[in-house]
């Protein structure tokens, strides 16, 4: 076996976690098609194929577009049950382990659902993928900042009689245009709740918004991050700190973030020291799950067996996990012989 196909073996038999996946953004074509007859919702495609077709990305806002149509087909609770399980299942297939996902719950109450509807669903799919399929998984409620912070926080007050079922908040949709400075009391009262706080920023925008989820949102976790490249005291401050990066590989091929897999950062990312982890975003829209991102790269990049054992260990340690849990996966992870 070539030393290539080695490494993509050994990366697919490590446990892992994964720290970045939008729920929403895992709605396959084909579950597409059945949630929009089951539900009577009319789609602009003719089948799968056509659904396929549509998914050329040259930018975020082409993708957002196609996402936050595609989530119309999601009405009950079954469905975002049915949604949560389908991805649950495929990720352990990954040899995922642990899994902190995000959903967007003003997508769904924007086109008139009760807030309770989804996270009702995910919650039982998040139970029944621990008992049998022995995940472990939290959930990170995200804020769509193309909305305005009142909507944030009328969605943050909806969400207080489900808080026990929330480790964070996160910031997702259009970056440019919506630093995170916009969501500073948001975060704020999410923070005097005892959450936990993520951010997208630079994916799309500047350092100085990676700088803000910082200073101004506090953040625990990085999501994307790439473009922290461009500003060597920010890298300096993010390997200080230890923060970690949620990379999402065939995400920023798709979306342009990068122009061909063979320029990724993710080895220059952790030669600087920074905490990089691989996820797979919005798998059925970029064309993979957990895996498949890390085939990506292994395949284009000049990864060694080390690296690919720290990305994994990255995942375990830049969880919302206990000490016992991790320092349990941690030990799984030494025990797989490359
Ligand atoms: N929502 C879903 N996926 C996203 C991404 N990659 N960036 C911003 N918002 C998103
Ligand atoms: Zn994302």
């Amino acid at each position: 076996m070539d030393q290539k196909a080695r490494l993509i073996q050994y990366a697919e038999a490590l446990p892992k976690a994964e720290l970045h996946l939008h729920l929403e953004g895992s709605l396959e074509p084909e579950m597409l098609f059945d949630l929009a007859q089951r539900n009577r919702v009319d789609i602009p495609f003719a089948n799968v194929e056509a659904v396929r077709e549509a998914y050329q990305f040259s930018q975020l806002q082409d993708f957002l577009d196609i996402y936050y149509q595609g989530m119309g087909v999601l009405q009950t609770e079954q469905d975002f049950f049915d949604l949560t399980m389908a991805y649950l299942r495929r990720v352990t297939a990954d040899n995922a382990v642990h899994v902190e996902v995000f959903f967007d719950p003003q997508g769904h109450t924007e086109r008139g659902l009760p807030f309770d509807v989804a996270i009702n669903g995910i919650s039982q799919a998040l139970k029944v993928g621990e008992s049998e399929l022995g995940v472990t998984s939290e959930l990170i409620m995200c804020f769509l900042r193309h909305l305005d912070e009142d909507d944030a926080i009328k969605t943050f007050k909806a969400a207080e009689p489900w808080m026990d079922q929330i480790i964070g908040v996160g910031l997702d949709s259009s970056e440019v245009g919506h630093p995170p400075s916009k969501f500073e009391r948001v975060f704020k009262m999410a923070k005097d709740a005892g959450l936990k706080s993520v951010a997208h920023a630079g994916e799309e925008g500047p350092p100085e918004y990676v700088r803000e989820a910082l200073d101004l949102l506090k953040i625990d976790r990085l999501d994307h991050g790439n473009r922290s490249l461009e500003d060597a005291a920010l890298v300096e401050r993010l390997a200080e700190k230890g923060m970690t990066l949620t990379v999402c590989p065939l995400s920023n091929l798709k979306l342009c973030v990068v122009s061909d897999m063979h320029n990724h950062p993710i080895k220059h990312m952790l030669n600087s020291n920074l905490k990089a982890t691989v996820n797979s975003d919005d798998p059925s829209y970029f064309g993979g799950y957990l895996n498949d991102n890390f085939r990506s790269i292994i395949e284009t990049l000049d990864l060694t067996d080390s690296d690919i054992k720290q990305l994994a260990l990255n995942s375990i340690d830049g969880s919302f996990l206990n000490d016992a849990a991790k320092q349990k996966h941690r030990a799984a992870i030494e025990a797989v012989a490359y």
